[in-house]
């Protein structure tokens, strides 16, 4: 709920559970100053309003949604009511990731239109919202119509006002091979901030937040959700200001980030997804996976479920010819797998200069290196391919090495600052994809690798973050555009491939889950979860993914043991079992299984054919309330809620336990179901309310999946 205030000042009422009925809309006392406040107007401060975007040095001393400086030099602004309209349908972001929907009757989109009128500054609002979903999509446009340049230095997507609420705070840190832990903390006075500089959204925070009312579990208490759309420096903040009211923003992070707005031109912010649930972490979670498995990827692969796939990275790593990429597809077929992935190492002279098991050149010479793979990649797709599975390809066309030919022939196509030492990472540098020529080089270049033969599948990847960041095709007054501009190029970029190779399955990637972001998803409907292939961690990181995140965007491989990041040893069981919690693949050395290992793989491939589509279109439960017991679970529901499967994890053996129970969630209520390894039919009741009693194996690293389906029999 939105109120126009008398002055024209645009303040937030409310946001939340559906209300019958609303009394307090006069909002007579919105705004009214508290002590020592600076007036706006008369006994009214908009430090003391709840708003929907919030300016600076206009009586409000909290964060502003946006800053700019004005030819005067001052950063002064506020906004008044102008306009609105509401219609029917969503309108795409141009140039940009964004929601959208099938037809016009599936949502709802308001544009707020508010003025700057001394400086000539237009400010659009818009808030969509989608039927059959609690979610709000809302993106802000800025327009100069005044006649002098206007510098945007801070422009974020959202601001949301929570008046006298207490709050937790959850968001999903982590590192490299620990990617989106949850973290949970209490907010207090002061500003809470996640915040990505690294030039991509980053494993250190997801772009993502929500607030939680105290005592907000999976299934209870309502959860404010928080997810941009983006794949870049980002920003979200919670402040608790000096009366306990909360501010929370998300947009593009206003560090290093300056974008000069020249008379009559428009700059667009990425949207931010807002989820609203009455029914925990769950409810919001559900509510995410629908709107981005149906109104956020695109494509074919939107609707069909994921071929398994074998990658040869952990298997082979650089050490690989044509004939081994044969012989692997050969393997994987007769294991039931359906595509062979060449990971690093098939172009340029990628692996010809090693140090510490790094390469250090090859990267943007994308031609397959003869003595490899003689018969180019057409010829090797062909070969493949008459093994009767798919082929697919690693790349990773935004990064160049100095050590390449590409390099040597566009020294200036590398991001950099001029006259300043270069910083590399992986011995590798990054191209300017803030320059058009550059990404019209690359998309050409990359169509012409996947006309060359039948590519069903990339794997795009980017491994390292951004440092000297500039540009030799701006002038030194846009230099700060750059950061910004670089990811506006790269989607580009993928806009126009995944429209030509619209039947290419695309997996995106960045060290494993450094651009696990829903603006990648809108190009890339699935995401290599994170370098950490072991069983035990990748529990944690897949359960704190799917905070956001449905289980058919995460690529979740079964990988050797010892582990190669941890050196831990599991069953092939765990790992397959934890593996089919998303969408399954293997990578190891296929050529060396054992006869044993292989007739065991043989099986979970075809069960997880039985149970992939509840998983990949399912609805998705954490059965988290198990933890305390060392067990970790979920469960999913098909849509027609005819099919269920659970998986529960004891990932350290607890003695002296008095085994395990799991109640089951969102069943159809009067429906019975069989497991099928028994004739005992359960009813939805005995299973939600009094559960399901699950054996495992004793010891560590024990785990089941039990499949349940609705069979019409009466009790
Ligand atoms: C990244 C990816 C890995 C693999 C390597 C290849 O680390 O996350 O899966 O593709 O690059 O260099």
């Amino acid at each position: 709920m939105i109120k126009i205030m008398d002055e024209g000042e645009v303040a937030h009422v409310y946001w939340g559970q559906k209300l019958d009925h609303f009394e307090s809309l006069d909002c007579k006392d919105m705004g009214k100053a508290s002590g020592l406040a600076p007036l706006y107007r008369n006994g009214f401060s908009l430090g003391d309003l709840p708003q929907e975007y919030s300016s600076n040095q206009s009586t409000d001393f909290r964060e502003p949604s946006y800053v700019v400086r004005s030819s005067s030099g001052s950063t002064m602004s506020s906004l008044k009511f102008k306009s609105h309209e509401i219609y029917n349908g969503k309108a795409a972001l141009e140039g940009l990731p964004a929601t959208y929907v099938d037809s016009d009757s599936q949502a709802q989109t308001l544009l707020l239109t508010m003025t700057d009128e001394m400086i000539g500054l237009e400010v659009i609002l818009s808030y969509t919202v989608f039927e059959n979903s609690n979610a709000i999509a809302r993106s802000v446009k800025f327009t100069n119509n005044g006649s002098e340049n206007i510098s945007i230095l801070r422009a974020l997507s959202v601001n949301i006002d929570f008046v006298q609420r207490e709050f937790e705070v959850l968001h999903l840190a982590g590192s490299w091979l620990r990617e989106r832990s949850i973290i949970r903390e209490p907010l207090r006075p002061g500003t809470k901030t996640i915040q990505s500089k690294r030039g991509s959204s980053s494993h250190q925070h997801n772009p993502f937040m929500a607030l939680l009312e105290s005592g907000v579990n999976e299934d209870h208490g309502d959860v404010y959700g928080f997810s941009f759309v983006y794949s870049g420096n980002f920003i979200a903040q919670a402040e608790v200001d000096q009366h306990g009211s909360t501010r929370v923003q998300l947009g593009i992070n206003p560090h290093d980030f300056t974008w000069k707005l020249e008379p009559s031109k428009s700059f667009q912010c990425p949207e931010v997804i807002l989820v609203y649930s009455c029914n925990g972490m769950g409810g919001m979670s559900r509510t995410y996976h629908n709107l981005y498995r149906k109104h956020l990827c695109r494509g074919k692969y939107r609707d069909i479920s994921r071929p398994i796939l074998a990658n040869s990275w952990e298997g082979m790593y650089f050490d690989y010819t044509a004939d081994d990429i044969v012989d692997f597809a050969g393997y994987a077929k007769d294991l039931g797998i359906e595509l062979v992935v060449m990971d690093d190492g098939w172009f340029g002279n990628r692996d010809a200069h090693v140090i510490d098991g790094e390469p250090t050149s090859g990267l943007g010479d994308w031609y397959a290196n003869k003595k490899k793979i003689p018969d180019d990649i057409s010829g090797l797709a062909i070969r493949v391919e008459q093994k009767g599975i798919a082929f697919g390809l690693w790349i990773e066309p935004e990064m160049i090495s100095e050590n390449s030919e590409l390099y040597r022939k566009h020294p200036d196509w590398c991001m950099r600052v001029a006259g300043r030492k270069m910083h590399p990472s992986r011995y590798q540098h990054i191209l300017d994809l803030s320059r058009k020529d550059v990404c019209d080089y690359l998309s050409e270049l990359i169509a012409n690798i996947l006309r060359q033969g039948p590519i069903a599948y990339v794997k795009w990847d980017m491994n390292r973050y951004m440092t000297n960041i500039g540009s030799a095709a701006f002038p030194a007054d846009r230099q700060q555009e750059i950061g910004h501009r670089y990811i506006l190029g790269l989607y580009g970029i993928l806009e126009r491939l995944v429209s030509e190779f619209s039947d290419v399955l695309f997996e995106s990637c960045s060290g494993g889950g450094g651009r696990f972001d829903p603006g990648m998803l809108y190009y890339m409907p699935q995401t290599w979860t994170s370098d950490n292939s072991d069983a035990v961690s990748r529990v944690g990181i897949q359960l704190g993914t799917s905070i956001v995140y449905p289980a058919i965007s995460m690529g979740c491989h079964v990988s050797a043991v010892p582990n190669h990041q941890t050196g831990r040893i599991t069953p092939l069981k765990l790992r397959a079992d934890v593996a089919m919690m998303g969408n399954l693949g293997y990578e190891l050395d296929l050529g060396k299984l054992t006869s044993v290992d292989s007739e065991l793989i043989k099986e979970q491939i075809s069960f997880y054919k039985c149970i992939r589509n509840t998983v990949q279109f399912g609805d998705m439960y954490r059965l988290n309330e198990m933890s305390g017991k060392c067990v970790h679970g979920v469960q999913y529901i098909s849509p027609d809620r005819m099919e269920i499967v659970v998986f529960v994890y004891m990932l350290q053996a607890r003695p002296n336990s008095s085994g395990i129970r799991i109640k089951l969630k969102g069943l159809c209520p009067d429906g019975k179901y069989t497991s099928g390894t028994t004739s005992k039919i359960l009813s939805a009741s005995e299973l939600m309310q009094h559960g399901l009693d699950v054996k495992l194996e004793s010891g560590d690293h024990s785990s089941s999946i039990i499949q349940l389906s609705c069979c019409k029999t009466k009790m």
